[in-house]
């Protein structure tokens, strides 16, 4: 499938994870990819490898937490191919040392997770509906999470700052719908990125097999191809939308896992 031949696409955090996997899945379908990522030598390293396997990648240094920088990533991308097709927000995350309960959580670590997490995506989104709103046309897809509609037992600013990606993505379409503009969001659930590995231990990893619908977890490939959708002709009538990638974990009543066993149980007695 090539669905982006010709078209310009800008990813942030693409060096790892649910980025680096989005910026092959784009090149597969055609895209010219802008890696935009503080790691710059992992970025660097990528882009030349995606380029010796006869693709179309470039690097380029991006900080999240610093608005020019947002706003730079778009300008430079615009200055360099002179047009942006697709704009696909994906850095975000949490330190879950300092993303407690609500009641527990450091307050002085509020702002560095609304900036991370939000004002980023508002910022480049500025930039890019700048030009897209001259062509008449583009799409920005903006990485959310289950985090962001669902409650935790920690995590809550991450929590709160999702909550407000997905309605910033909504804000958007709404308003941008009629320069041909869409804007629509992914919220996965756990995806097996090497930052989740670190994280997360075997007994955790059990525990969302467990509460999860498929057999399997999510992989950093399968978010991809949700954007990749998202931002192309065949998601045009879709805008404002947040599609839920998280293997059936938030479909259902919670009590699902722990009744099917007690059922089972009592059926083989
Ligand atoms: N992995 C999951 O289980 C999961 C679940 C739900 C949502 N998400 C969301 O998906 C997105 C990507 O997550 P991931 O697990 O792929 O992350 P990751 O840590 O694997 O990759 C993040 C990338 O962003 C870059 N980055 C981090 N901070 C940056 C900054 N301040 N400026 C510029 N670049 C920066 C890193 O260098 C890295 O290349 C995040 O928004 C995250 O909240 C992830």
């Amino acid at each position: 499938m090539k669905r982006y031949t010709d078209r310009i696409a800008l990813v942030t955090g693409g060096a790892n994870g649910i980025g680096k996997a989005t910026c092959r899945r784009l090149c597969e379908e055609g895209a010219t990819v802008i890696i935009a990522d503080y790691n710059l030598k992992s970025a660097q390293e990528y882009a030349s490898q995606l380029y010796s396997e006869g693709y179309s990648a470039l690097a380029i240094h991006f900080n999240a937490l610093d608005t020019a920088s947002c706003r730079e990533i778009v300008e430079k991308t615009v200055d360099i191919y002179g047009r942006l097709d697709l704009l696909v927000n994906v850095v975000g995350g949490n330190d879950l040392h300092k993303d407690l309960a609500a009641g527990e959580l450091d307050l002085n670590y509020f702002d560095e997770m609304m900036s991370l997490n939000v004002k980023s995506m508002l910022a480049s989104s500025q930039s890019a509906l700048h030009y897209m709103k001259r062509g008449r046309n583009g799409a920005i897809v903006n990485i959310a999470s289950i985090g962001g509609l669902t409650a935790d037992y920690r995590g809550t600013l991450y929590g709160i700052a999702k909550a407000g990606v997905i309605n910033l993505t909504r804000y958007i379409a709404s308003q941008y719908g009629k320069f041909g503009i869409r804007c629509n969001a992914v919220a996965p659930g756990l995806v097996m990125t090497p930052a989740a590995k670190q994280n997360l231990s075997e007994r955790q990893d059990k525990i969302f097999l467990k509460h999860i619908s498929l057999p399997y977890l999510g992989e950093a490939e399968h978010i991809a191809a949700v954007v990749a959708f998202l931002g192309s002709s065949d998601a045009a009538y879709i805008t404002g939308q947040t599609i839920i990638a998280d293997g059936g974990m938030t479909c259902h009543n919670p009590t699902v896992a722990d009744m099917a066993v007690m059922v089972s149980a009592e059926a083989a007695r």
